[in-house]
């Protein structure tokens, strides 16, 4: 493929290092860190980097590209904000490069793992990156969940508004309520209730560990 062609995001001469560098502090803000082999580590980013050099961006070495780009944009490194369900339920990432912090030896997180299910506490972000009073969205696998936190306590619900569909997390906090950005509905966050009739909105389970924010939800069947 000619330069012509090539979206270069990165530089000409990008070592491993460099990559390390740049996707070794986004990984820490959702919970992952790099494998503990490092041997591991250099070998898939030196995958990467021949990828990079043929297609202009780090995609996955251990996944096949579409050629749909709204679809490959999901595996360009490090993919962990699409996959946030599977990886947590596996704590690792498809390839192994990244793993939950809380894992001490990656080396037995190689290979092909069985399909997970059940409840899993998915980390989405630093308990920093949401200050009290506030509220955002995040996608947790196929659920669009908001989060708000109230002074230190954080909870979790539906992103979606049961009135016309509207994001929850684009409207602020009041309290414990969540007002939608729409019309004003409000939603009291730890139960997801509100006072319009049968409109109640889901919740989820939070928990806060070792300095990151998790939500718990289901995987697989
Ligand atoms: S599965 Fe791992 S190595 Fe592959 S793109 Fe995602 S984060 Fe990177
Ligand atoms: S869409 Fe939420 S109040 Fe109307």
């Amino acid at each position: 493929m000619s330069d012509a062609k090539v979206r270069r995001r990165f530089h000409p001469g990008t070592t491993v290092e460099d990559l390390k560098a740049y996707m070794g502090p986004f990984a820490d803000r959702l919970g992952y860190k790099f494998n503990t082999d490092a041997e591991f580590v250099d070998d898939v980013l030196a995958a990467e980097l021949e990828i990079l050099e043929q297609t202009g961006d780090v995609f996955c070495p251990c996944r096949v590209r579409t050629g749909d780009p709204k679809e490959d944009v999901k595996i360009i490194c490090p993919c962990i904000p699409f996959h946030r369900d599977e990886f947590a339920a596996v704590k690792k990432c498809w390839c192994g490069l990244f793993i939950l912090k809380d894992v001490e030896d990656g080396s037995e997180l190689f290979g092909v793992i069985e399909e997970p299910s059940g409840e899993v506490e998915v980390p989405v972000f630093r308990v920093e990156d949401l200050p009290p009073g506030q509220i955002r969205h995040v996608k947790v696998g196929k659920h669009d969940v908001a989060v708000a936190r109230v002074g230190d306590e954080f909870f979790a619900l539906s992103n979606i508004c049961r009135h016309a569909f509207a994001p929850l997390a684009d409207g602020f906090m009041d309290g414990y309520f969540a007002i939608c950005p729409w019309h004003g509905w409000r939603y009291d966050v730890r139960d997801g209730t509100t006072d319009h009739p049968d409109a109640d909105v889901r919740t989820f389970p939070v928990s806060v560990r070792d300095g990151h924010v998790f939500v718990t939800v289901r995987v697989g069947r």
